[in-house]
C-alpha cells in the first residue's frame, strides 16, 4: 500500500486516500458530480438505505448549532432497491470506492439490505448505521448495547460478500465495550463517530426546535470528543478504524489518522463546501511529500504525554 503517500488499505481494500464523504451528508454521490471528480475520492458513503423508501421526519428537520448542526432527517432514502437500479449504474463510471450505508430496524432489515446489495456490481463495502432503534426487540439502539450490535455484525457477516465496517455510536454507555464486541463478531473495521443526541429549545414558544424534539450533533463541535473516542478505541481493537467528526481541514484529518484512525470521513463540511474533501486531500498530500511521509506511517504516531 506504499505506492502512492496516500494510499491506505482497509478490509483488504485499497484506497487511493484515505478521504470519504460520511453518509448522509453526500447524497448518492451523483448530486456531487457539479462540484468534483468523484474519482478524485478514496471512496464515498452512501445515504443510509433500508429496505423500502422513507420519507423520513416532518419539518423543521435541521437547527444551525454555533459550530455545527443537530439534525433529525429520520433516514429518508430511496430504499435499496431504487439505489440499485437507478444510481448504482451511473456511479460504476467513476474509479472509487462507494461504500452503502446500511440501517434498518431489525436484524432482518439489515440483511434484506445487504441481500439486495450483495448481488449488485460496483459496491465495495458496507458501512452499518448502528445507532437504531431495534423496534422488533424493546428499542434499544443497537450501537447502545454491545451485545446487540455483535448479533447484528455476526448476522450480516455471515450474509455479506463485501467487507463490513460497523459504525460506532457516540452514545453508547461505553464506546470501546461495542468496538471490541463488534470486533470479535467479525466487523473488517469501524468508523466512528455518528452523531451525538441533542435538543434545541425555542425560547418564545417553550417547544423544540426540531419536529422530532432531538436531533443528532454533528460538526466542529464534536471533534475534540469523536478524536478521543478514536484514540481510544485504537487502543483497544486491531482492526482498522475510520475517523469521523467535524472535519473541516487537512489538519483536522490528520489528527484523527494520528489517533489512530487509517482514513477518515468528513460530514457536515460538505453542506458550506461541497469540494473540501479536494481541499483535505490536496493538504494531505503536501504535508506527506513535505515530510517524506505516508499516510499509512501517521497511523497512530501520535504520542501521548508519557
Ligand atoms: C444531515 C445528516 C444526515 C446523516 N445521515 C446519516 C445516515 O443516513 N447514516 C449514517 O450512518 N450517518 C448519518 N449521518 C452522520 C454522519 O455520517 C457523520 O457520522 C456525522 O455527521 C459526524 O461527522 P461530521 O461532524 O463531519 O458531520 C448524518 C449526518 C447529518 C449531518
Amino acid at each position: 500500500m506504499s505506492d502512492h503517500p496516500l494510499a491506505v488499505g482497509i478490509a483488504g481494500l485499497r484506497f487511493k486516500n484515505p478521504v470519504i464523504p460520511a453518509s448522509g451528508t453526500f447524497g448518492y454521490g451523483l448530486e456531487f458530480l457539479p462540484f468534483l471528480d468523484l474519482s478524485r475520492l478514496g471512496g464515498f458513503c452512501t445515504k443510509g438505505l433500508s429496505p423500502q423508501p422513507l420519507q423520513g421526519n416532518p419539518p423543521p428537520r435541521i437547527v444551525e448549532t454555533p459550530a455545527g448542526m443537530l439534525n433529525a432527517i429520520g433516514l429518508q432514502n430511496i430504499g435499496v432497491r431504487a439505489f440499485v437500479a437507478e444510481k448504482l449504474p451511473l456511479l460504476r463510471a467513476y474509479d472509487t470506492h462507494v461504500i452503502a450505508n446500511v440501517f434498518g430496524f431489525s436484524i432482518e432489515d439489515f440483511l434484506e439490505v445487504v441481500a439486495a446489495l450483495n448481488d449488485a456490481e460496483g459496491v465495495a463495502a458496507y458501512e452499518l448505521n448502528i445507532s437504531c432503534p431495534n423496534v422488533k426487540e424493546g428499542g434499544t439502539q443497537f450501537g447502545n448495547d454491545p451485545a446487540l450490535a455483535a448479533r447484528v455484525t455476526e448476522a450480516v457477516k455471515r450474509a455479506a460478500t463485501r467487507p463490513v465496517i460497523v459504525k460506532l455510536s457516540p452514545n453508547a454507555p461505553s464506546i470501546t465495550d461495542v468496538a471490541r464486541a463488534v470486533e470479535s463478531a467479525g466487523a473488517d473495521a469501524v468508523s466512528l463517530v455518528n452523531t451525538f443526541v441533542g435538543l434545541a429549545i425555542d425560547v418564545y414558544t417553550h417547544r423544540p426546535r426540531l419536529a422530532y424534539t432531538t436531533g443528532g450533533l454533528s460538526g466542529p463541535a464534536i471533534r475534540p470528543l469523536a478524536v478521543r473516542m478514536v484514540y481510544e478505541v485504537s487502543q483497544v481493537i486491531s482492526i482498522p478504524r475510520i475517523g469521523i467528526g467535524g472535519i473541516t481541514t487537512w489538519m483536522d484529518a490528520l489528527e484523527f489518522i494520528l489517533a489512530g484512525a487509517t482514513a477518515v470521513q468528513l460530514g457536515t463540511i460538505n453542506y458550506t463546501d461541497p469540494c473540501a474533501a479536494l481541499r483535505v486531500i490536496e493538504g494531505l498530500e503536501a504535508y506527506c511529500r513535505e515530510r517524506h511521509t505516508t499516510v499509512a506511517a501517521l497511523v497512530g504516531a501520535f504520542k501521548p504525554q508519557a
